[in-house]
């Protein structure tokens, strides 16, 4: 069934979604996004998914043509005119049309959409045996240069990671920093777990500010398990007792070898079980209702 898009405040059909070829955010990769799940009715995280997208466009002097509370209802909205209960939801706004060249104050009015689509699930076996995963050579972009922290359309650092690790036939790609530390994955955060207690890399090593790393953290806590923001090198990763990743579309799932190293016994270990069992119970009873 076609889906209807919301396209600049209003609801229109799939084949009627379109934007220019003069958009910067297809130009240029000029623009921001989220991922955002709905679970059971219910929008998981709402408040801090619009958080991040306004705080990304502040960063790059965007400015989104809608008000927070607006663009929330948008969202909601778009689901509504879908009929969806349980979805992946993607926002993005871009600079808008402007010349041929990059210059941003030649965009008068940004773009913005929202999508909600059923969500495609990660494979079972993900989840019940654990990932496979190898460090690549490219390196998570500088602070300095892009941050990661902002969710921008220029995902090419990842991509490029990600196909590094579609030759290597793994399905996520490890990054590090360009110091040699530990960043993130292609699109999850990473844990260890070394003697009962956790450890995910700071915002400050150069990864974007996950919110399931942030549920993570707070499921851990409630469960009075030690966690630790360092920064690590990959001999905290070969030397884990268990290692996992986390992010909206692949939830928490666990690692069980690094670079052919297995973690520990080769599998999912037992904190990572005990969490993703807890993360499946809390997006089915929190979050924004939709209807
Ligand atoms: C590079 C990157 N890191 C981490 C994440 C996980 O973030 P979140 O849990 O907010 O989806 C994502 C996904 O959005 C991502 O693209």
């Amino acid at each position: 069934m076609a889906l209807k898009i919301l396209l600049n405040g209003k609801l229109v059909g799939e084949k009627d979604a379109k934007i220019s070829v003069f958009d910067h955010g297809l130009l240029y990769g000029d623009g921001v996004f989220e991922g955002i799940r709905a679970y059971s009715g219910k929008v998981f995280k709402l408040k801090e998914h619009i958080d991040r997208l306004y705080d990304s466009a502040r960063y790059i002097m965007l400015k989104i043509p809608v008000s927070k509370r607006k663009m929330s209802e948008d969202i909601l909205k778009t689901l509504r005119a879908n009929s969806l209960k349980d979805a992946y939801i993607r926002v993005v706004v871009t600079r808008g049309v402007g010349d041929l060249g990059l210059d941003p104050i030649k965009c008068p009015q940004a773009t913005y959409f929202v999508i909600a689509d059923r969500i495609a699930l990660y494979p079972r076996e993900f989840y019940e045996k654990g990932l496979k995963i190898c460090t690549v050579s490219t390196r998570r972009n500088l602070p300095e240069a892009l941050n990661p922290r902002v969710k921008s359309l220029n995902y090419l650092n990842n991509i490029l990671a990600k196909i590094e690790g579609n030759i290597r036939g793994v399905p996520e790609a490890l990054m590090l920093n360009n110091s040699g530390f530990v960043a993130e994955c292609t699109g999850d955060n990473v844990f260890i777990v070394k003697n009962g207690e956790i450890r995910t890399p700071p915002a400050s090593v150069g990864v974007l500010e996950g919110i399931t790393q942030a549920t993570v953290i707070e499921l851990a806590k409630k469960f009075r398990i030690k966690v630790r923001r360092e920064i690590f090198t990959r001999y905290c990763l070969f030397t884990a007792d268990e290692c996992f990743l986390s992010g909206t579309a692949a939830e928490i799932v666990p690692v069980i070898e690094v670079d052919n190293r297995k973690i520990a016994d080769g599998r999912p270990g037992s904190i990572t079980k005990k969490l993703m069992l807890e993360f499946r119970k809390v997006v089915k009873r929190s979050g924004t209702s939709i209807y």
